[in-house]
């Protein structure tokens, strides 16, 4: 943190900056859709900064002389614990929606409200923040804003099938890869395995059942960075999405214990459109490798009866959910962006393990994006 304080008004133009409310969401939906080229933002911004169930995000406004709202930055938390450990749970904050408005950039205006978020989470007690900075903001928390390395998240890709959009899909990953898609949906196929546990249940949750958190518990004793679940988290991270376009399946053993759930992410969009044929496994977490691997299996085919040619997952590299999908038949991502961390709390265990994504339990879902693409 810069020793000269936190300040009050942002870059040369001295903007005014104050905590924004939830009155102020409709001004920085219409920043976000300028800033990011999107329609949603009016309706995704409330759901984001001011439904989650872990708290409020830390969401700094800079605003001009005639109280227009010109720049804004949103540190959204979550619930992490730490190889189980619910005393020692912290917040850890993701930062995202970093937007300057274009007249006003390059003056420091950023820089200043990232201070003031961060000032802001480390006097909450959060241990640390972490982020996935994009082509305009990766050289300012890197190279400005002392933050670190902390590693690298890729697309893993399951072929379903051999069609005309999953060639597209895979165009994406070059020729070479739409070339071989035949191959790959063959490779796919030998390696998934049929994975059905005897006397397993399989249930579409309308609602999501109490003893999630019991799940939650179990696997979080095996990684030293999980953002911990439970009804009221899945309920707003999934069925309450504004874009309703998750779906979630729990798996019971013969005795009725939840072993297993997946949240999927349908396909949408209009042909000749591919993104009308991707889909994705969005969260998953299960009991032992054996429900994992048929929760899998549940997620490919509800996603291949959905309209999916291509089944997609971000993983962390090197860690526990990537070898979940390379065992499972996924093909290893081509390309992978960097994600960054900044200590709030140096020495605390979860600031270290936010350093290293490697050690995280992470998917798609312990993004604050409200869906993956
Ligand atoms: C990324 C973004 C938020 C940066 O906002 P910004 O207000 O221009 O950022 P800053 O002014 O604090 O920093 C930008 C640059 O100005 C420099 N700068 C200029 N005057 C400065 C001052 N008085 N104080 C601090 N930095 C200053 C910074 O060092 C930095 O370096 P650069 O010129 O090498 O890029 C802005 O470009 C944006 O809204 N982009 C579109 C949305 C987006 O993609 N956001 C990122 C999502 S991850």
């Amino acid at each position: 943190m810069p020793s000269s304080g936190i300040p009050v008004r942002a870059g040369e133009a001295g903007l005014e900056i104050r905590q924004s409310q939830a009155a102020d969401r409709g001004a920085q939906g219409r920043l976000f859709d300028q800033c990011f080229g999107k329609t949603d933002g009016a309706s995704v911004l409330p759901w984001r900064y001011d439904g989650c169930p872990h708290g409020t995000a830390i969401a700094p406004a800079a605003l001009g002389d005639d109280g227009q709202l010109l720049a804004s930055y949103a540190a959204q938390p979550r619930r992490v614990h730490f190889r189980g450990d619910a005393t020692g749970a912290s917040v850890i904050a993701q930062t995202g929606d970093v937007m300057t408005s274009p007249e006003l950039r390059s003056r420091g205006v950023f820089t200043d409200l990232h201070w003031v978020a961060m000032g802001e989470a480390q006097s909450r007690g959060w241990p640390a923040a972490w982020g996935l900075p994009n082509k305009f903001s990766g050289h300012i928390f890197f190279d400005k804003l002392a933050w670190r390395h902390a590693g690298h998240i890729g697309p893993w890709n399951f072929v379903l099938a051999t069609s005309s959009a999953a060639r597209a899909i895979r165009h994406q990953n070059g020729r070479l890869a739409k070339w071989g898609t035949p191959w790959a949906a063959w490779r796919g196929h030998a390696a998934r395995r049929k994975a059905t546990l005897p006397g397993t249940t399989v249930e579409r949750w309308r609602t999501v059942p109490h003893d999630v958190k019991g799940l939650s518990n179990h696997v979080e004793q095996d990684f030293d960075w999980m953002v911990h679940r439970d009804a009221p988290y899945l309920t707003w991270r999934y069925l309450d999405a504004p874009c309703q376009r998750f779906a979630l399946i729990g798996i019971r053993d013969a005795a009725g214990a939840l072993i297993a759930y997946t949240a999927i992410q349908r396909p949408w969009g209009s042909d000749p459109d591919p993104a009308c044929k991707l889909g994705f496994i969005v969260d998953l977490v299960g009991a032992d490798p054996g429900a994992e691997a048929m929760a899998l299996d549940v997620a490919l085919v509800a996603l291949a009866r959905a309209g999916a040619a291509v089944v997609r997952a971000y993983a962390m590299r090197g860690s526990h959910w990537g070898r979940v999908l390379e065992r499972g038949g996924f093909r290893r991502p081509r390309g992978h962006k960097e994600v960054g961390a900044y200590p709030l709390w140096p020495g605390h265990p979860l600031a270290d393990a936010t350093m290293d994504t490697s050690r995280w339990f992470f998917t798609d879902g312990d993004r604050d994006d409200e869906y993956a693409r």
